[in-house]
């Protein structure tokens, strides 16, 4: 199977983890990408969504399912999203896509985090995927030179905007042995809107598309 053929095997797989009857909250990337497909089967059963993207929330309007503000809705049941990568305790590298800061508010307001990925994305130490971190552009070269202090190598991602109108460095380098300490370190940094560990707030569940089928993974 194809990498794409094992997010998509995970991505249905989630539709077993949600709790339908409610708004479910919606990530970003391929793999959601298959998920908000998945989701579209069983439209009838949900209120509608929260989404973490303005390409996700195109998505989601296109299949006829109704978006929400975070700020309408009340604390969310399930919330289905991507990884960069996994450890085994369900600590994940985010952004990739550049989605990570609207991720990280609806994974906080969420019950449940579900995250669906192809098996590739666990491993062992995070830090192998360039840790992406959303900073105010005109603090950009300062959170720069904070994080090469940190041991860091951040590069910034030329010619991306987030959604937020902010900009990304994303830094390589790091076996991260201490993700919750590296989190909040990062954090604060002046300028430094978010960063693409999601550590102090983990997947709850992670499944994974593997050849023999959708793996289910609880933190260890
Ligand atoms: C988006 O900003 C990211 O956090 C994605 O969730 C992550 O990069 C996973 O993307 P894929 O599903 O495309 O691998």
């Amino acid at each position: 199977m194809t990498a794409d053929e094992l997010k998509k095997q995970a991505a249905y797989s989630a539709l077993d983890h949600i709790t339908t009857g409610g708004i479910i909250g919606v990530g970003t990337g391929s793999t959601v990408n298959h998920f908000i497909d998945a989701l579209a089967t069983i439209k009838g059963k949900i209120d509608g969504a929260v989404s973490s993207s303005i390409v996700s929330t195109k998505r989601l309007e296109a299949h006829g399912i109704e978006v929400f503000e975070l700020n309408e809705v009340g604390t969310i049941q399930s919330y289905v999203d991507g990884a960069d990568e996994a450890n085994h305790y369900l600590q994940l590298i985010k952004g990739g896509g550049g989605a990570l800061t609207r991720e990280k508010i609806i994974a906080a307001a969420s019950e449940k985090f579900i995250c669906i990925a192809d098996e590739s994305k666990l491993i062992h130490v995070l830090g192998k995927f360039p840790l992406p971190v959303e900073v105010v552009p005109m603090s950009r070269s300062y959170v720069a030179r904070e994080i090469v202090k940190l041991g860091g190598q951040p590069i910034y991602r030329e010619g991306f905007v987030t959604d937020n109108s902010n900009v990304i460095l994303d830094v390589h380098g790091w076996d991260i042995m201490e993700p919750i300490s590296l989190e909040k370190t990062l954090n604060n940094i002046v300028g430094v809107v978010t960063n693409g560990l999601f550590a102090m707030r983990p997947a709850d569940v992670l499944l994974l598309g593997s050849e023999d089928g959708t793996k289910v993974i609880n933190p260890k």
